[in-house]
């Protein structure tokens, strides 16, 4: 049982640095919630403070209920896993995975009990006997996850764990890590800033920006919907085309004016859009969203002049500029090829695009 709640968690180092702004989040009981965003936007700080590892400036953190912003982290019973990894050289896997069930005296067939397993959960039984100089990057890392899994905390905080593996090696960690999450049910908080990883394996990710919480979700419905311009521009890659527009009026309908070229709006977007109108906003659409052929639903002509092909063997990225010089991007079926310099048309998914105020970067009008 673990339920984790973040009531305004701030943290500030000396006078000027936020590195956590106001943290509101809660973390169900048995719930897989990645924690995702750029570069020192406060990820680690947020699970440090969880973890009871770095002091908490203002707000309240609570497991089931209870505050526990002075309780040692020893206390908490939650276990951690970091980037960097490190096992005690000097001792065998073995050694590694009971040392701290030592330390707190459980006893040793119970100790013997977890070690077997969770070796038989990492797939580590045969490397028991090893020390850690014996084994491959991706068999360490599966040590210190077996460290933290005998344990059998309440919860579990991952800092990025799988970030030095290989892609190969990263993409079964990810499957293994959901399926210890479907077998265990505790409560996983995992930091990464790696978009496959928060969408693949959160069962809600929580994107932070500047220390503070910008977007929470299913990851689909973050990627349906993203509330904001940097969410848009973050998940995915490559990411939503962001072009600067216009809503104008054409014959008593709605347009967005990308100066030459003008989209239709579908009047399910018109209401709410209508009060933009003649003003600047920022018209988004994901590169997935553009297609070489016309699509069976509502789509719009859009003609390009192609800049690159990148071919990446299941699908190729265009690069492309519209007439008034924007660039955009592509993803488009593995067969497509063009030469640079040449005319292409595309076909716009009208029913799958974005609009966002082009000030604050709000998404409008979302249906
Ligand atoms: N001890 C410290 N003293 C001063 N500033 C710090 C300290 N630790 C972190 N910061 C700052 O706090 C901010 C958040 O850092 P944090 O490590 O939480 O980022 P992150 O999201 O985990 O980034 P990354 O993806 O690079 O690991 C950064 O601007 C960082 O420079
Ligand atoms: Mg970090």
């Amino acid at each position: 049982m673990a339920r984790i709640t973040l009531q305004g968690i701030t943290k500030t180092y000396g006078q000027e640095v936020v590195a956590v702004d106001a943290v509101d989040l809660e973390i169900r009981d048995g719930e897989f919630m990645v924690l995702l965003g750029p570069s020192g936007c406060g990820k680690s700080t947020t699970l440090r403070m969880i973890a009871g590892l770095e002091e908490i400036s203002a707000g309240e953190i609570r497991i089931d209920g209870r505050v526990v912003n002075e309780v040692d982290p020893a206390d908490r019973d939650l276990a951690v896993v970091f980037q960097n990894y490190a096992l005690y050289p000097h001792m065998t896997v073995s050694g590694n995975l009971s040392f701290g069930l030592r330390l707190r005296g459980v006893d040793a067939s119970e100790i013997e009990r977890r070690i077997n397993v969770t070796a038989t959960m990492l797939g580590i039984e045969g490397l028991l006997g090893r020390r850690p100089r014996e084994l491959s990057g991706g068999q360490q890392q599966r040590v210190a996850l077996g460290r933290a899994l005998v344990r059998e905390p309440v919860a579990f905080l991952f800092d990025e764990p799988l970030s030095n593996l290989d892609a190969k090696l990263r993409s079964a960690m990810r499957t293994e890590l959901i399926k210890i999450h479907r077998d265990l049910g505790r409560t996983i908080l995992h930091v990464t800033h790696d978009q496959v990883e928060a969408m693949t394996m959160g069962e809600r990710i929580c994107i932070m920006r500047d220390g503070r919480v910008v977007q929470t979700g299913p990851p689909l419905e973050v990627y349906r919907r993203p509330v904001d311009t940097f969410v848009a521009g973050f998940l995915a890659s490559p990411p939503m085309n962001l072009l600067n527009a216009r809503i104008a009026g054409e014959s008593g309908a709605l347009v967005v004016d990308l100066s030459p070229v003008r989209l239709p709006v579908l009047s399910d977007r018109e209401e709410a859009l209508a009060p933009g109108r003649d003003s600047a906003i920022t018209f988004g659409i994901r590169p997935e969203d553009l297609h070489a052929e016309p699509v069976p639903r509502n789509a719009a002509p859009l003609d390009v002049e192609v800049v690159a092909v990148e071919a990446l063997g299941p699908e190729v990225v265009l690069i492309a500029a519209l007439p008034g010089g924007e660039e955009i991007s592509a993803r488009l079926g593995r067969d497509f090829s063009a030469p640079p310099g040449s005319g292409v048309r595309l076909y716009a998914d009208l029913e799958r695009v974005h609009f966002f105020d082009a000030g604050s970067g709000r998404a409008l009008g979302e249906k």
